[in-house]
């Protein structure tokens, strides 16, 4: 029981599960993860937190889900309604089951200590709370640091985030400049150069010295712009300083669940907001069958993609992120969007891409090579050379309660 007691709240378990359910952590999860898991649910069931029998559908009665197919084109607040049992039961085990990661992160992680002074206070309390998490935590704390080794290739290889975005974002939170931004993981500056741009004061966080590096590089000429090196959670803001808008671009996923929203809470003004999209692969009906075809690629080096191909199209995914600011109990969503669009790609520019993708970054180089080999080889075969890759992104804006 004394492992138990970091949830002593229900609030707090239910934050932790949606956590688990959603995002990097829940993606990176491989089926010894998994079955650890479970065997941890089961403890938090013997001990009363859990309804229902172990092993039982509704181990996580607790968690709701908002209707993101219910979202209105004109920006009103998503509607949340009570899925029954069973549909909420199916779309938490397809979220367990499906990775919606970057691009094939590697099914078992091998876990490497994160460099000191990384973890947060909070991590270490959940790894001690429940040792069998340790693993995945410094799995998301591995590949998370990824993306500084590639910082110099890393902003001309990802697309830019659409423009209806960034004005969908001002028109929802009414925030105009001078009001000020805070960003949490930066990158290079891929979503901080449009918004200093517009004449907003920016406090741009980035775990990653090369990448801070090239986000100030970048961002020189705006002099209210300012690149800060740290993790978000070990980040400690000037006395009395508050933001109107936090956010975070293809980002959110990899802090710590459990200190992310409640520390952009307090980060924020009274009324303040928080936005956070996701850039994802998205398949829409009509996608390009090299995504098909490569898949044998994948599991012949043991990447394969867990889950039924192919994934269902964007607007049928549940964004998980809108559940998660309910469940944080410090924001209320005011707004979602979809937007997808199609890039083609040469395989030069392909392989960039994935390159910058922390799976691929990560994986063993003969395992990359073979990949990139059988990637060149049949874009050659086309008589273009290129392939269509589709994106989409989820934007979920929230007011701070
Ligand atoms: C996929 S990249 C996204 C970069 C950029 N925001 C974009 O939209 O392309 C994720 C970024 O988050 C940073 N990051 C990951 N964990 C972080 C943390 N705990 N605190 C601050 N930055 C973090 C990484 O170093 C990386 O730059």
């Amino acid at each position: 029981m004394s492992r138990l007691k970091h949830f002593s709240r229900a609030g707090e378990l239910d934050a932790w599960l949606t956590g688990l359910s959603s995002t990097a952590t829940a993606r990176q999860l491989n089926r010894r993860d998994r079955t650890r898991l479970d065997d941890d649910l089961r403890l938090l069931h013997s001990s009363g937190m859990l309804e229902g029998a172990p092993g039982d559908d509704r181990l996580r009665p607790r968690l709701t889900f908002p209707d993101t197919r219910g979202r209105t084109a004109d920006g009103a607040p998503s509607e949340h309604l009570e899925f029954r049992e069973l549909e909420r039961q199916r779309e938490m085990r397809r979220h367990m089951a499906e990775p919606q990661e970057e691009e094939n992160v590697p099914r078992s992680p091998v876990p490497v200590n994160p460099e000191p002074g990384i973890r947060s206070e909070q991590d270490k309390q959940v790894t001690a709370a429940l040792p069998h998490h340790q693993d995945w935590i410094m799995s998301r704390h591995r590949l998370r640091a990824t993306f500084d080794s590639v910082a110099a290739c890393y902003q001309e290889a990802r697309p830019d985030y659409p423009a209806e975005l960034y004005s969908d974002l001002l028109a929802i939170t009414g925030v105009t400049p001078p009001a000020r931004l805070l960003e949490v993981g930066c990158g290079p500056g891929k979503a901080t150069l449009p918004l200093a741009r517009m004449g907003f004061p920016i406090t741009a966080i980035e775990l990653g010295a090369a990448l801070a590096a090239e986000a100030r590089h970048r961002l020189a000429e705006f002099a209210d712009v300012s690149v800060i090196m740290s993790s978000f959670e070990d980040w400690e803001p000037p006395t009395g300083v508050r933001y109107d808008l936090a956010y975070a671009a293809t980002a959110w996923k990899w802090l710590d669940p459990e200190v992310k929203y409640a520390k952009a809470a307090k980060l924020l003004t009274p009324g303040g907001h928080l936005a956070v999209w996701n850039a994802d692969h998205a398949m829409p009906a009509g996608f390009d069958p090299f995504f098909t075809e490569i898949q044998n690629v994948y599991e012949e080096i043991g990447e394969a993609h867990d889950g039924p191909w192919p994934p269902p199209p964007p607007e049928d995914r549940l964004d998980p992120i809108p559940a998660e600011f309910d469940a944080s109990g410090d924001f209320m969503v005011i707004g979602t969007r979809l937007y997808v669009w199609a890039l083609r790609y040469t395989a030069d520019e392909y392989i960039a891409l994935l390159d910058t993708f922390s799976g691929h970054i990560a994986m063993e180089p003969a395992k990359s090579q073979h990949l990139y080999q059988e990637i060149r080889r049949r874009l050659a075969a086309r008589p273009d050379g290129r392939l269509t890759r589709h994106w989409s992104v989820a934007l979920t804006i929230g007011r701070r309660l």
